[in-house]
């Protein structure tokens, strides 16, 4: 949440929720970008569209039954049309991205890789030419000591993931706990990810490349979209 202002997330996630249509599936993503979204598709919903959502975390979960729109559970869903999602750090020519601030990243890639199409909405600070930000990454507890050996055999320093209100680590909404792994500049984003993805014990990283389809920035006056 740190760099942007409302204002601008709020055209970001207005922008890209304008695109949602009558009958869509659509998934909503998380974070303080995301929820301009999740608002916005309230008011659709309010205005006679019909559409049902599927939530990447509990917040998400909670904010759209504040708001309105009807849920499906992700355990009963094949595909959807559209999902709408903020990231920490973001490639606007590529879309790749770097996500999991939230420790959400785990259900929402798993939204993102059923959707027809992922609008990543941000707001200037995340804009990067290089991703460089440590890549969140869900892993079992149990494997939390191997999986950390195992990332700094690749070049990464991990830490595990504290709460802020509470003494232990973050447990996600799956039950794991979250490692953040720093590796410096990223120059192969996917390439690191399927090494992540090798790991025994991860159950999901943070860089989302090849998944979203447009990247929303909200300015002080108005949005820049980039298609991909
Ligand atoms: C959740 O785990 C993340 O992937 C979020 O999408 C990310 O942290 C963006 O949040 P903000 O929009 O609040 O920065």
């Amino acid at each position: 949440t740190e760099g942007g202002t409302t204002e601008q997330k709020r055209r970001a996630g207005e922008a890209a929720a304008a695109h949602v249509e009558d009958g869509m599936v659509v998934g909503l993503g998380t974070g303080s970008t995301a929820a301009h979204a999740i608002r916005a598709l309230g008011s659709t919903v309010d205005g006679g569209c019909e559409i049902h959502g599927v939530a990447t975390s509990f917040a998400s979960k909670m904010l759209a039954r504040e708001v309105g729109i009807p849920l499906r559970s992700l355990d009963t869903v094949e595909e959807l049309d559209l999902t709408i999602d903020g990231a920490d750090q973001v490639v606007t020519e590529t879309g790749a991205c770097i996500k999991g601030g939230g420790a959400a990243h785990a259900r929402e890639k798993i939204v993102a890789s059923i959707s027809s199409e992922l609008f990543i909405v941000a707001d200037p600070s995340k804009v990067t030419e290089t991703l460089d930000r440590s890549v969140p990454i869900e892993v079992l507890p149990a494997a939390r000591t191997s999986v950390t050996a195992a990332l700094t055999k690749h070049g990464g320093t991990a830490t595990l993931r504290e709460a802020t209100k509470k003494d232990g680590p973050v447990v996600t909404d799956n039950g794991n706990f979250v490692l953040d792994c720093s590796f410096g500049a990223i120059g192969g984003p996917r390439s690191l990810g399927e090494t992540l993805s090798s790991i025994p014990g991860v159950v999901e990283h943070g860089l989302f490349t090849g998944l979203a389809t447009a990247v929303y920035v909200g300015t002080a006056k108005d949005v820049t979209c980039y298609e991909i």
